[in-house]
């Protein structure tokens, strides 16, 4: 049986096949994966370190992750099934064994803190809170075991940082031993999971900008339009006549093609079928594909995976969809450009 190695420290013997993201959710070394895309290889939050075995990578990993993560030996754990053995390493996981800390100790740093550290003081890229670190305070393990958000690690880390910088160390509360060194190590360990440092772009001049340009030029174009033509008015409307055909505004004139086509059925006259329940069966359907999506893509393998988001991955509902709005414009150009007197066809440029 293949076996597979978390960091050199944790090892399972598998069965052939066994898909790398369920054994380790199974666990629970996942807090880092949430596996935002349900295993479709789409989303890259799933992505292990492999340090050994592993295959090749697929089509999904090459697009997703492309080269230079690969050569890095990044993969997508839901697209591996262990068929050999494999050493990987899971995000956070090495934190997990790194760090010999007590979860009752940051507790008690953390209670510490709430009293006695000014937190508005703290060189955080976030608020820290009172309330924020009584929170936190319930997340410690899942923290300290390589999971949780590195938001809250960052949280832990500027806590820690102030206590090493202020050696208030020893005035801390608790029955662990804290010390100097001990809070160095910390340190180290959480640093290697504070979050990405972010590049700030500051988007809105350029925005502004492209926005602002738009706008102009089409109030611009809109006013000269409006000025050098006339409105497409017609003559007053009398009561005594009707003229004929009487067609409704462009973005209603579907519904009336709608009613000139549909049939009586029975009770239903052709008003209500085509005026009320065409309609509303057509809104009601397109609201529900999103639901009844799972079952619309019928040729897929595996059903208990969700569809995926991409075009090639929903060609039903794609069509589907490209269908239903291609049928409300054509409704809507017959109606405009083809119907003449008693609704009649006719050809526009005959
Ligand atoms: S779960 Fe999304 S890529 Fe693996």
């Amino acid at each position: 049986m293949p076996k597979v190695v978390i960091l050199g420290q944790k090892e399972f013997d598998v069965r052939p096949g066994t898909n790398l993201l369920k054994l380790i959710q199974e666990h629970r070394y996942d807090d880092q994966l949430p596996a935002t895309c349900g295993g479709q290889g789409q989303c890259s939050t799933c992505a292990v370190r492999v340090l050994k075995g592993g295959g090749e990578p697929n089509q999904n990993e090459r697009e997703v992750l492309g080269e230079e993560q690969l050569a890095k030996g990044w993969r997508l754990s839901c697209q591996i099934n262990v068929t050999q053995d494999i050493e990987v390493e899971v995000p956070g996981y090495e934190v997990a064994e790194a760090i010999q800390i007590e979860p009752q100790l940051v507790r008690d740093v953390l209670a510490y803190a709430v009293e006695k550290i000014p937190l508005s003081q703290l060189p955080s890229s976030q608020k820290i809170t009172a309330q924020r670190l009584k929170d936190l305070s319930h997340r410690v393990e899942v923290l300290l075991e390589g999971g949780g958000d590195p938001h809250d690690v960052e949280a832990l880390y500027a806590i820690f940082s102030y206590i090493a910088k202020d050696h208030t160390a020893q005035k801390i509360p608790t029955k662990f031993e804290l010390t100097d060194e001990k809070i160095k190590k910390i340190l180290e360990a959480f640093e290697r999971r504070l979050p990405a440092e972010e590049e700030e772009i500051i988007t809105y001049p350029y925005f502004l900008y492209v926005a602002f340009t738009i706008l102009f030029l089409l109030t611009a174009g809109l006013g000269i339009y409006a000025v050098s033509r006339d409105a497409p008015l017609e003559e007053p409307a009398t009561p005594s006549f009707t003229p004929n055909p009487e067609k409704a505004p462009w973005y209603f004139v579907g519904i009336q093609e709608l009613l000139a086509i549909s049939p009586n059925i029975g009770p239903l006259t052709s008003v209500a079928i085509g005026g009320v329940i065409a309609p509303a069966l057509f809104i009601l359907l397109l609201m529900a594909i999103p639901y009844i999506e799972p079952y619309l893509e019928f040729w897929r393998k595996d059903k208990t995976k969700p569809v995926g988001r991409r075009l090639r991955d929903r060609p039903v509902t794609t069509a589907l969809f490209v269908f239903l709005v291609g049928a409300v414009i054509t409704l809507i150009i017959i109606g405009q450009y083809f119907r003449g007197p008693q609704w009649e066809w006719v050809i526009p440029w005959q």
